[in-house]
């Protein structure tokens, strides 16, 4: 009796390991399973994130109002590429007294949007790489183009008018990345490149940004190190996996219970 549970079980659990098993398996297939769980999101919800997760409140009312938040959310949601997106705070555009935004037309305005992001998914160590190949190709194509540089793990992101860093890992698991950015990124292709010598951005009193538990400044990218980006996961997007990971669970319990009750 006892040892018929334990065969029960660990047919069970090789079932549910092993796909092939389960097809050359001789027994009949599980009886229906428990209605299935509720399928889980997939996917990031973009405005929800920036909704929720700094003070990107100006940066996503441009991304609405020039309606490329749903570009950027059909790119995370249907492409394989995924990609990464580079948020500055609303400091930052309370912080941009020139070039002024306010008489953009919609069109550039949209150009400026698709400029703060690439069409692919960079974790933060792949930047060591990316730098490689400055000048790089953003969303808005054309001349908006992006130069990134490594140094000793600070990613620095150059537009001419703009050279900033990344200042912290919003979210970074394939395929979507956040990043968070202290200075809107002015594209030459819009601002032209007759950049005035450095307008000395008045010391700001002391940043009181709030140190994000992410910050990469932290993090020691040796030039060995893991390419796994995953370590830097942060708090949000492992909540999403462990998501996906209790929907197995429950399906794999359901089962086993099935099984001895059949
Ligand atoms: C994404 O999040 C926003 C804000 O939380 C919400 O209004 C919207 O319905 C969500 N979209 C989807 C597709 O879930
Ligand atoms: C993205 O996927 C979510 C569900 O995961 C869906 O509700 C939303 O409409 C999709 N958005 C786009 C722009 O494809
Ligand atoms: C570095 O980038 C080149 C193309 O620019 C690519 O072919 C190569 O696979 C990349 N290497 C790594 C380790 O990502
Ligand atoms: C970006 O890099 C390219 C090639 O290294 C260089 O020609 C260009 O001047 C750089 N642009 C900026 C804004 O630094
Ligand atoms: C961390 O980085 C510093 C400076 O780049 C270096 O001196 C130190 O050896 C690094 N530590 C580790 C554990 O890699
Ligand atoms: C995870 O996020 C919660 C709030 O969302 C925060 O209180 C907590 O400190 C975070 N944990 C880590 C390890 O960042």
């Amino acid at each position: 009796m006892k040892s018929t549970t334990v065969f029960l079980i660990t047919t069970a659990i090789l079932l549910l390991s092993s796909p092939e098993a389960k097809a050359q398996t001789t027994k009949s297939p599980p009886p229906s399973l428990a209605p299935a769980p509720a399928p889980t999101p997939d996917h990031v919800n973009l405005t929800h994130l920036l909704t929720v997760a700094g003070s990107f409140h100006t940066f996503l009312g441009y991304l609405e109002s020039t309606k490329v938040i749903d570009t950027f959310q059909e790119q995370a949601n249907n492409s394989k590429d995924g990609i990464t997106i580079f948020a500055p705070t609303d400091k930052a555009f309370s912080s941009l007294k020139q070039p002024s935004l306010s008489n953009l037309t919609q069109d550039q305005l949209k150009s400026l949007c698709l400029f703060h992001a690439l069409s692919r998914y960079y974790s933060l160590a792949d930047f060591k790489n990316l730098s490689q190949s400055s000048p790089v190709s953003t969303y808005a194509g054309g001349q908006y183009t992006l130069n990134f540089t490594d140094l000793s793990g600070d990613v620095h992101v150059n537009s001419g008018w703009t050279n900033t860093k990344i200042s912290s890992s919003v979210l970074s698991t394939d395929p979507v990345a956040v990043y968070q950015v202290d200075h809107v990124l002015l594209p030459e292709a819009i601002f032209g490149t007759d950049i005035p010598p450095m307008p000395a951005p008045a010391p700001s009193p002391v940043a009181d940004t709030p140190p994000a538990a992410d910050t990469p400044s932290g993090v020691n990218v040796t030039t060995n190190s893991s390419p796994s980006s995953s370590e830097q996961d942060p708090n949000s997007s492992a909540q999403l996996i462990s998501l996906g990971i209790w929907s197995h669970l429950f399906v794999a319990v359901s089962s086993v219970m099935i099984m001895m009750s059949g």
